[in-house]
C-alpha cells in the first residue's frame, strides 16, 4: 500500500470521511469559489454565451497539479449551466462499450467529467473523438464478415477533461477541446480565505493568525489546506476548547513534521538526495526517481510542481537542478561557484 502523506495533494480515496468532508466543503457556484479568477472569468463568458445561444458549452480541458480544484470547478460549471454532471475517469473507462453506455445515458446539456483523461486507452479515445466532434457514436455490431458499423446520434453534451499533464494527452484529443485552461497555485491570501470558509462550514472557530499559519504550510493547495485544518481541529478539540488559535495550530502542525514552507520528510529527502549525489548539476527525472525510490510520474505530478513553484528546483534542458534557496532550507552548504 502506498504511504499516504498528509501534504500529498492527491485524493486519499480509501478515506471516506475525507471524501465526505471534502464534498461538503466544495463551493457550488463561481461566487463561492475562491481564487482562479482568470479561469472563472473565461468560464463565465463561455457559459453566458452558451446560455444565450441555447447550446451546451464547448468541451473544457483543465490541467494542473492535483488538489487545485479541477473536479470542483467541473461541478461548478455544471451547476452554473443548470445541468447534470456525470463523473468518471480515464482508467475507469476500460472498453469502448463502457464509454458507449456512459454517452448514451446522458441528456442534452449534461457534463461528462473525465478525470485523469490522459489515461484513456487508444480505442476508447478514438470513439470519444467523433462523440465530441459530431455528437455521434460509431460502434461495431457483430463479429467477422457480418460485422457492420452503425452511427448513433448522441445528446449534445460537454466533456470536461482533467489531467495533471497536458503533455501526456494525444494531440487529436487535445484539439477536440475548445477551452483549455491551467489551474494555478493559489495565492496565500486565497488559501487563508479558503481555510476560514471551511472552518465556518465545519462550525469551528479559528483565529486569523492560525488561519495565516495554516496557509503558509498548505502548499498553496486547497485540498491540503482543508486536510491540515481537519488535523488542527482534531487537536484543538482534544487538547483545548475547540478554538483554533495560533499556539494550537503551531503545536498540531509540529506533530505532523511539516516545515515552515509546507515541505515534509519526503520533499526534504528528495532535495537532499539530489544535493548529496549530484550537487547543483542537472539530473534527469528517472535518476531522481531511482534516488528516492518513487515512480517518475509521482515525482513529476506530486513533488515537483510545488518545488518548482517555490523556486527550489528549476528545469533546465539537461534535467532538474536544485537551487541555492533549497540548499539553505535543508541545511546544506552551497556548492562552490563553477566558473
Ligand atoms: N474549497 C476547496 N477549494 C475551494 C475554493 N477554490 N474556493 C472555496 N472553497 C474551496
Amino acid at each position: 500500500m502506498a504511504i499516504e502523506r498528509i501534504i500529498d495533494a492527491s485524493q486519499h480515496t480509501d478515506d471516506t470521511e475525507e471524501q465526505r468532508i471534502e464534498i461538503s466543503l466544495r463551493p457550488k457556484t463561481f461566487d463561492d469559489y475562491i481564487g482562479q479568477d482568470r479561469l472563472k472569468n473565461n468560464l463565465k463568458l463561455a457559459i453566458a454565451a452558451a446560455k444565450k445561444r441555447g447550446e451546451p458549452i464547448d468541451h473544457v480541458l483543465l490541467y494542473g497539479p492535483p488538489g487545485l480544484g479541477k473536479t470542483t470547478m467541473a461541478a461548478v460549471i455544471a451547476n452554473e449551466m443548470g445541468t447534470n454532471i456525470r463523473i468518471t475517469s480515464g482508467p475507469a473507462i476500460e472498453r469502448a462499450g463502457d464509454l458507449a453506455s456512459l454517452l448514451t445515458n446522458l441528456s442534452d446539456g449534461d457534463v461528462l467529467f473525465i478525470d485523469e483523461i490522459h489515461r484513456l486507452g487508444r480505442t476508447v479515445e478514438e470513439v470519444l473523438y467523433s462523440a465530441m466532434e459530431d455528437f455521434k457514436l460509431d460502434i461495431m455490431i457483430g463479429k467477422g464478415p457480418a460485422a457492420r458499423s452503425v452511427r448513433l446520434d448522441l445528446p449534445k453534451f460537454t466533456v470536461i477533461g482533467a489531467t495533471t499533464r497536458t503533455g501526456a494527452l494525444s494531440a487529436p484529443l487535445r484539439d477536440r477541446f475548445g477551452l483549455i485552461h491551467r489551474l494555478e497555485f493559489y495565492k496565500p491570501t486565497e488559501i487563508t480565505d479558503i481555510i476560514v470558509r471551511a472552518s465556518n462550514i465545519l462550525g469551528s472557530q479559528i483565529h486569523g493568525a492560525a488561519a495565516d499559519l495554516l496557509s503558509t504550510r498548505a502548499r498553496l493547495t486547497p485540498r491540503i489546506a482543508n486536510r491540515l485544518l481537519k488535523r488542527v481541529r482534531d487537536y484543538a478539540d482534544v487538547n483545548g476548547d475547540g478554538i483554533i488559535d495560533q499556539p494550537t495550530a503551531e503545536a498540531a502542525l509540529g506533530l505532523l513534521e511539516i516545515d515552515a514552507l509546507g515541505l515534509d520528510a519526503g520533499d526534504r529527502n528528495l532535495l537532499i538526495s539530489i544535493i548529496d549525489n549530484y550537487g547543483d548539476n542537472p539530473v534527469g527525472l528517472n535518476t531522481i526517481a531511482a534516488l528516492t525510490g518513487d515512480e517518475a510520474t509521482t515525482i513529476e505530478d506530486f513533488y515537483e510542481p510545488y518545488l518548482l513553484q517555490i523556486g527550489f528546483i528549476e528545469r533546465t534542458p539537461r534535467g532538474r537542478r536544485v537551487t541555492p534557496r533549497a540548499y539553505t532550507h535543508v541545511n546544506r552548504s552551497l556548492p562552490p561557484k563553477t566558473l
